[in-house]
């Protein structure tokens, strides 16, 4: 029997703090016009003081099973993007787990910075589609704030904090309504890791680290890597990027979302944007965003959606997902 890994909720938790461009400017030497006009940002969520990823990723986890009116002890695996874990080890989707008070199954993170929800996703359908599985949560979740070097302004004003969750439920293919993932495209190429790395870690340093980028050169990938996984994904599942009724891109800069849509002549209007609120969130962005269309009703049960990402490894990919 074909299984389909279907979307049955969704959630998000933002911290409360916001922060502005302006209260960046008092910080650093940089101010709210070149903030907006190089990336769209205008603030992002903070974290408070012990107010931890798996914090956030429990909060978005409660709201995407409320979403889907289900219970913790109805999901049997947890997959949780991450690349700013509460500590070394364990890894924080057993937190989350033991948070949840779920008492079975399996919760592991996958690390794939910015790309790390499309890599979550992916590997939870692939769970899913063998029947190891039957609902899963798919997080996304970070405190990019904890690892910024808040001196570096070409840095410490992309990012932000937050969490974003995906219940996915296996369903046989004859009963899904066409709705689930219909196709997944990961990618990685680690000769690019100098791009964009943490300059810290138990291994190598014995530090947490802050986070170092050629911000230029991952600009110009990002935009070719983007539009290459968008039309891969399309191409695995024998569909048009014309057919796609909204583009859920992993949040890193409007002009990069604006470069995608000019390279594969997208509507922008079909693009889901939230930089300008939460700036650049790594791996919650893309549930973040897919949250904040579904919720305000432009993302509706039955559209066609296409989520992508890019982040440090280089690491990137999209997903294909008829809601
Ligand atoms: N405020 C004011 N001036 C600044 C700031 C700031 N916050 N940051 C940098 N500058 C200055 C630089 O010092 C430089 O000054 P100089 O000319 O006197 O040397 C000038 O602005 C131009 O710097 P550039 O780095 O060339 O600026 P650019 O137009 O490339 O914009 C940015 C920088 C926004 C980082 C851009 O390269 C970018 O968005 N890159 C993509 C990186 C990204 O999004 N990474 C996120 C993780 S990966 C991902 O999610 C896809």
């Amino acid at each position: 029997m074909t299984l389909r890994s279907v979307v049955r909720g969704v959630g998000a938790r933002l911290p409360d703090t916001i922060v502005t461009n302006d209260d960046l400017a008092a910080r650093v030497d940089t101010s709210d016009a070149w903030i907006r006009e190089r990336t769209g940002i205008r603030e992002r969520r903070i974290a408070a003081v012990g107010e931890k990823t798996s914090d956030l990723a429990e909060g978005a986890a409660r709201a995407a099973l409320a979403d889907a009116r289900l219970d913790p002890a109805d999901i049997d695996l947890i997959v949780l993007a991450t690349a700013t874990p509460d500590l070394t080890f364990p890894a924080t989707a057993t937190r989350v787990q033991s948070a949840l008070g779920m008492t079975r199954g399996a919760a592991f993170d996958v690390q794939a910075v910015c790309a790390g929800f499309v890599f979550a996703l992916s590997t939870a359908d692939n769970f899913l589609a063998r029947g190891q599985a039957r609902r899963a949560l798919v997080i996304g979740a970070e405190t990019f704030s904890r690892i910024l070097d808040w001196e570096d302004r070409a840095t410490c004003v992309l990012f932000g904090d937050g969490a974003g969750a995906v219940v996915l439920e296996a369903q046989p293919e004859a009963e899904a309504d066409g709705r689930g993932v219909i196709s997944t495209f990961i990618r990685t190429d680690g000769r690019l890791h100098d791009l964009l790395y943490v300059d810290g870690g138990p291994s190598a340093t014995g530090t947490v680290g802050n986070l170092r980028m050629q911000g230029n050169a991952v600009f110009r990938r990002a935009v070719e890597h983007i539009s290459e996984a968008m039309v891969e994904a399309c191409a695995r599942a024998g569909t048009d990027l014309k057919d796609v009724d909204w583009f859920v891109p992993h949040q890193a800069n409007q002009r990069i979302l604006d470069g995608v849509c000019r390279k594969l002549d997208l509507d922008p209007a079909k693009t889901i944007s939230t930089i300008a609120r939460h700036g650049n969130t790594s791996a919650a962005s893309v549930p973040l965003a897919l949250e904040s269309a579904v919720r305000d009703g432009r993302i509706k049960r039955g559209d066609l959606v296409l989520m992508e990402a890019l982040g440090g490894g280089m690491a990137w990919g999209a997903a294909l997902i008829r809601m």
